[in-house]
């Protein structure tokens, strides 16, 4: 049987299931602005050998902009592993139009790995080659990700992977079927609004399919509690 890494989604929520701490209420003493230090905390904890964010997240950390080479070899494909790339954690986010661009081989030290679809340019290819950035191509137009695991796992090594996306990245995941684990920092807030998607997006897709079983509470900081639980097929 083919290996994939165990995968933990973490996240922090609102009480109404958003995933935008700046827009949630405060925390009464107002000691927690918006419970970045437990999540991180925990992310440390939880001992992932890589993390996954998705491309709004790491366009937000790459803060590159484009400048593809003027002249190259035609890049490798579907692999490049730069060098480098054998450190942990390694830094991972799909990017199915190519549209991330970096500085450097990684973010806050961490060696990047993008996800890509098979209709990203060779001249996109080229400049992550050159920036020392890792990747895989897909085969086909979108970021197929059970496929993008078992790579992870036969080629880099990974075997502990934190899915840490928005609503979008956590509903593929675990339409896909790929989530072992959520840890959920809840926190003691509300967003109120119906303007953002909730935990998960998938259209319905996940409806009666899986359980949740509690494996721990814990009371953390400014009253949130972090959950954690195994993902069961129903
Ligand atoms: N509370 C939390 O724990 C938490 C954690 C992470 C992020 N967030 C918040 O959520 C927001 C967005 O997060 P995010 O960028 O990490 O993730 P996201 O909203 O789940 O996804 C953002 C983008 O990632 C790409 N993507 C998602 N699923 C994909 C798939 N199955 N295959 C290929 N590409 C996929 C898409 O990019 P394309 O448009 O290129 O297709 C999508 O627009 C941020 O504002 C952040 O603050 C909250």
């Amino acid at each position: 049987m083919t290996q994939r890494p165990h995968v933990v989604c973490h996240m922090t929520s609102s009480i109404d299931g958003r995933l935008h701490p700046s827009r949630y209420t405060q925390s009464p003493d107002g000691a927690v602005k918006d419970w970045s230090g437990a999540y991180e905390a925990i992310h440390d904890r939880l001992e992932g050998d890589a993390w996954l964010v998705g491309r709004t997240t790491m366009a937000e950390m790459a803060k590159g902009e484009a400048h593809p080479p003027a002249s190259f070899e035609t890049p490798a494909r579907p692999l490049h592993r730069a060098a480098g790339s054998e450190r942990r954690p390694l830094a991972i986010a799909p990017d199915t139009q190519g549209r991330l661009h970096f500085r450097g081989p990684d973010v806050g030290g961490d060696p990047v790995l993008v996800l890509l679809g098979d209709g990203v340019s060779d001249a996109h290819l080229a400049e992550l080659a050159a920036d020392g950035v890792s990747y895989l191509v897909s085969d086909g137009a979108e970021v197929d990700l059970p496929r993008a695991l078992e790579i992870l796992a036969a080629e880099f090594g990974v075997k502990r992977l934190l899915v840490e996306g928005g609503a979008a990245i956590n509903g593929s995941f675990l339409a896909a079927g790929l989530v072992d684990e959520l840890s959920v920092v809840l926190a003691p807030a509300l967003d109120g609004g119906t303007d953002v998607e909730g935990i998960v997006a998938f259209d319905g897709g996940l409806k009666g399919r899986f359980q949740l079983s509690l494996q721990s509470a814990q009371t953390i900081e400014g009253g949130a509690v972090h959950l954690r639980y195994r993902v069961l097929s129903a």
